[in-house]
């Protein structure tokens, strides 16, 4: 036994001679660099002794036609590297996010940097690893350099080798799209379910499925002797957004880059950095949920004066035009609009337009009386008539109302209310002409007192022929986040790219879509553990505006929508806290929550920027339960969700020693069900102190809301 072990380690050490181990800062994530024998970049990573990724190789392939740089021989920056040299050293610090889960959050990780040469080309990179406790972050660096100035990527091939058939949580690889609903399978169950649904796939507005083995990050997987890992990335700036390609044979994830309009994976000029490739571990759930490595791999704030960004709990008009009781549009009489030409005055109001003056002051008047402090208005600008599915690039110049939508007297009003009105900029998908208008879109909004605009990108995107997630793409959203915090804008952008932790820097970022919110509940409805999936995925990378809380959760019973919300009432007030967000709508119609004033209580309640969150009971598409104290008070709210039915135990011992709370217990009625009976509630107040158990039971697709305010 022993003889063969010398064998082997004489044949294995020329491949791994320059071995290098970096470990977390507990020693529990141990992270190990090498060369193989033809010199290609290889990481290993384990969390406890047991394996997350066996020997992975890094690299990049380069583009060699006439879009490669002029003059240079393209030798791709796979293999033949050799290590001129390496660092390690230990980063510490605690910084505290302008709006967040916490106060405050700590940045602590041990890190190897590696620098290499690639003699054939006389290139150098640099590959830097991050370890922390809870999983590590990797990037390539290209320092400028003369024979790396400018170069092409063909194609990523950064590699996650797995070390066994996984069960994967998983939504197609998409160049367009996240609004899907999570499968659950092994990794090599993902092919047949691609291959089957690929038609049902195109009903979306704008959808490239790439690969029968392709899946979107952040992708979340659960071992068989139960580590928990997720593989997504950090700080994707100038730079497509990564999927993953399965190679079912070896059970490898490789990195799939959004192409441009011409195949290409990203155009580079040196000095630059690749976003962050990042793994995370543990064999606790909860860890997956309360880690902040995404947001810690991000830049610190680049906003001076954040003073103006505020966490916000809003209504609007929108839940009508979802369900398909009202119209964005104005009129019925135009087969297609000229922005200038069109004259709205002449044409007849169709009668069913939402973002009527009368109707978005009843909002204001809502928003008022109920402490929310912004109305969204969409559907109140000229275009709708000609939306969708033209492939128009001037649907919209983001600065002309309708006639019936008086937009000095509509701000006026709700100013006088101590309400603002949130800007909508449906860019129908057209980017080079939302960028033609950003400038007078945003002057406008300074001019009225808008702070906030939700911006949208249905449709296929102009330029023609990119896609949604390409780098060009990435950086029109950035773009317009930068431009956004110059007047003071915050930004909470639909169907744009999927979030990677740039609200660090870009705090005025509040809020995303990216991933299939509850529209899609008008639309025939989403699987009831989609929100006890989504905290596991989609908001790695940052906060969702999932716009919750419909209580009419049968929609035939106010609509001609057959459709309904596949969840009980206490488990839409749950999602205030499940799916954390500084962007809170309240989603539902006015007339619907007056029904039930004493469950929307807790909508009035809630806080949307938190102190302290602790995450109590996880399991991915199972169960979330969290408990998170509101920013500078001593009052806590607790939210639980739930797929199938269970009781939920909540130990209070988060609680200040010595205090009373006077307690509210929002909790599915005895024989609630998200199907047959979701509106079935029970509302219990009670006095609790720190040590106390709650035992709450929650329905089948349901879920629970407390709050516990300091006495
Ligand atoms: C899709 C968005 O997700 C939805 O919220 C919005 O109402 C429509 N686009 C129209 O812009
Ligand atoms: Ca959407």
């Amino acid at each position: 036994m022993k003889k063969i072990s010398v064998l082997l380690m004489g044949l294995l050490l020329p491949m791994f001679a320059a071995a290098q181990t970096v470990k977390s800062p507990d020693g529990n994530v141990s992270l190990t660099f090498s060369l193989t024998g033809n010199g290609q970049p290889t990481y290993e990573m384990s969390y406890k002794g047991k394996t997350v990724c066996k020997p992975s190789h890094l690299g990049l392939e380069l583009a060699k036609d006439k879009h490669a740089s002029k003059g240079m021989e393209e030798t791709d920056l796979m293999d033949g590297f050799t290590e001129t040299g390496s660092k390690t050293s230990t980063f510490d610090e605690t910084w505290k996010p302008v709006w967040g889960e916490t106060s405050t959050i700590r940045n602590h990780y041990n890190e190897l940097e590696v620098n290499l040469n690639q003699a054939s080309s006389n290139r150098n990179i640099t590959i830097r690893f991050r370890v922390y406790d809870y999983g590590m972050g990797l990037r390539y660096e290209f320092p400028q350099q003369e024979s790396l100035n400018y170069f092409v990527i063909q194609e990523e091939h950064t590699q996650f080798a797995m070390a066994g058939d996984h069960t994967a949580y998983w939504i197609p690889g998409d160049y367009d799209t996240q609004e899907y609903e999570y499968n659950i399978t092994p990794l090599t169950g993902i092919r047949p379910i691609i291959a089957a649904n690929r038609e049902k796939y195109k009903s979306n507005s704008s959808t490239t499925v790439f690969s029968d083995t392709g899946v979107q990050t952040s992708l979340q997987l659960k071992t068989k002797d139960g580590l928990y890992i997720n593989i997504h990335e950090a700080a994707c700036l100038d730079y497509p957004t990564m999927h993953l390609n399965l190679d079912e044979k070896n059970l490898v994830l490789e990195s799939w880059l959004t192409p441009d309009a011409v195949g290409r994976k990203g155009f580079i000029q040196t000095p630059f950095n690749t976003p962050w490739r990042t793994v995370l571990v543990s064999d606790d759930a909860r860890d997956m949920l309360s880690c902040k490595l995404t947001l810690n791999l991000n830049e610190p704030c680049k906003i001076e004066d954040t003073s103006w960004i505020h966490p916000t709990k809003y209504c609007g008009v929108w839940w009508n035009m979802i369900v398909g009781t009202k119209t964005w549009s104005y009129t019925n009489d135009l087969p297609s609009v000229r922005l200038g030409v069109t004259d709205y005055s002449k044409c007849k109001p169709n009668g069913t337009h939402g973002a009527t003056n009368e109707e978005v002051k009843c909002y204001i008047d809502f928003a008022a009386k109920n402490g929310l402090q912004e109305v969204l208005v969409e559907g109140w600008n000229e275009g709708w008539e000609d939306w969708f599915g033209h492939q128009k690039l001037d649907v919209f110049d983001f600065v002309t109302p309708y006639p019936d939508f008086d937009i000095k007297m509509l701000n006026d009003y709700a100013h006088s209310k101590g309400v603002k009105l949130m800007m909508h900029h449906e860019t129908s998908s057209a980017a080079l002409n939302y960028e033609r208008h950003l400038e007078n879109a945003f002057n406008l909004m300074n001019k009225y007192g808008y702070d906030a605009v939700k911006t949208g990108y249905v449709g296929d995107i102009i330029p023609r022929g990119e896609y949604h997630y390409s780098q060009l793409m990435n950086n029109h959203y950035q773009r317009v986040v930068e431009t956004a915090a110059k007047h003071h804008i915050m930004v909470n952008a639909h169907e744009a790219t999927r979030p990677t932790g740039i609200c660090r820097t870009w705090p005025n970022l509040v809020g995303n879509e990216s991933a299939r919110g509850t529209e899609y509940e008008a639309f025939g409805g989403s699987v009831p553990y989609h929100t006890v999936m989504l905290p596991f995925t989609r908001l790695q990378g940052g906060p969702m505006d999932y716009t919750p809380g419909i209580f009419e959760t049968k929609l035939s019973e106010w609509s001609n929508n057959q459709s309904y919300v596949h969840s009980t009432l206490c488990g839409q007030l749950s999602l205030y806290l499940v799916m954390y967000s500084p962007l809170q709508m309240a989603a539902d119609l006015p007339e619907h929550y007056e029904k039930y004033d004493d469950a929307f209580q807790f909508i009035r309640d809630v806080a949307c920027d938190w102190d302290d969150s602790k995450y109590l009971e996880a399991e991915p598409a199972k169960y979330i339960t969290v408990a998170r104290k509101a920013k500078g008070t001593n009052n806590w709210f607790v939210g639980g969700k739930t797929d199938a039915a269970r009781t939920s135990v909540v130990k209070l011992d988060f609680l200040d020693k010595g205090k009373k709370y006077d307690c509210a217990i929002y909790q599915d009625g005895k024989n609630a069900d998200y199907e047959k009976n979701p509106k079935s509630y029970q509302i219990i107040h009670k006095t609790v102190k720190k040590g106390d158990v709650l035992k709450i039971k929650e329905a089948r697709g349901g879920g629970f809301a407390i709050s516990l305010l300091a006495k």
